[in-house]
């Protein structure tokens, strides 16, 4: 879908996901939500807390599962995703704390094999992720899946690419500072999400969403991977889609 202003389109994203908490509730069920962080999303976090102050809307019955953290990474650094998550939603809604789920950028390394192994059991003890956001990198990356990454991958440590480095660099004031690592959902955890969102705003995405979306299918674009999902939205503003 493509809207106007990424606002219209942030909207819409909040929509399909209190739709399905609410559907959820009404049989007694949990909803399993994918969340990303980034620029992207942080509007359909603001509506989302919106309709929890204004319309009662309930996060009691929702799990969550974060994309990525850098690593290493301490959850109080200006720049963890833990951070972002509590400032932009978790802080803001009812949902239990033991329901929020974002990979451990604390974790020493000889321990981050089994936390990514049982990352991935948790989100399908529950059934699998029903909705998973997701921004755009302009390498083409989702979640920290870089060029290269394999359609099979799942949670697991990456090497962070020079120009995601790059775009980084402001939020660590220089790039030297931004962590060369990150603990990702892989290609395949995404793929196995029942919907997926993927968002992009801006003329800046414009190239890569083009890539994505029409390109062929490689790992040189590991977005280009969400062409073989069977339910996944689009969801752009007037400029990201102008080279389409
Ligand atoms: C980071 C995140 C991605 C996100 C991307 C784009 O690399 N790990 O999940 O999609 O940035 O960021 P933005 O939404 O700020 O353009």
């Amino acid at each position: 879908s493509i809207f106007k202003s990424s606002e219209e389109a942030s909207l819409s994203s909040a929509r399909e996901i209190a739709t399905l908490i609410k559907k959820r509730q009404a049989e007694g069920k949990h909803a399993v939500l994918g969340l990303a962080t980034g620029s992207t999303p942080t509007r359909v976090y603001a509506e989302l807390v919106k309709m929890h102050q204004k319309e009662g809307l309930s996060f009691k019955n929702v799990y969550t599962f974060n994309l990525d953290e850098y690593y290493p990474m301490r959850p109080d650094s200006l720049q963890s995703y833990v951070r972002f998550m509590n400032e932009h939603l978790f802080n803001h809604i009812d949902i239990p704390k033991n329901q929020v789920h974002i990979p451990d950028g604390t974790l020493p390394k000889d321990k981050v094999a089994d936390f990514c192994r049982e990352y991935e059991q948790k989100i399908d003890s529950l059934g699998g992720i029903d909705i998973q956001l997701l921004g755009i990198g302009r390498t083409g990356h989702i979640g920290f899946n870089e060029p290269g990454s394999s359609e099979k991958s799942f949670t697991r440590l990456v090497t962070l690419d020079q120009m995601t480095r790059i775009d980084a660099a402001s939020d660590f004031f220089g790039e030297e500072n931004v962590p060369r690592k990150a603990i990702t959902m892989g290609v395949g955890s995404i793929l196995k999400a029942k919907q997926v969102i993927m968002m992009a705003w801006g003329e800046g995405k414009a190239r890569v969403i083009k890539k994505a979306v029409e390109g062929p299918i490689t790992d040189q674009i590991p977005s280009s991977f969400l062409q073989k999902h069977t339910n996944c939205h689009i969801v752009l503003d007037d400029a990201a889609s102008s080279e389409l």
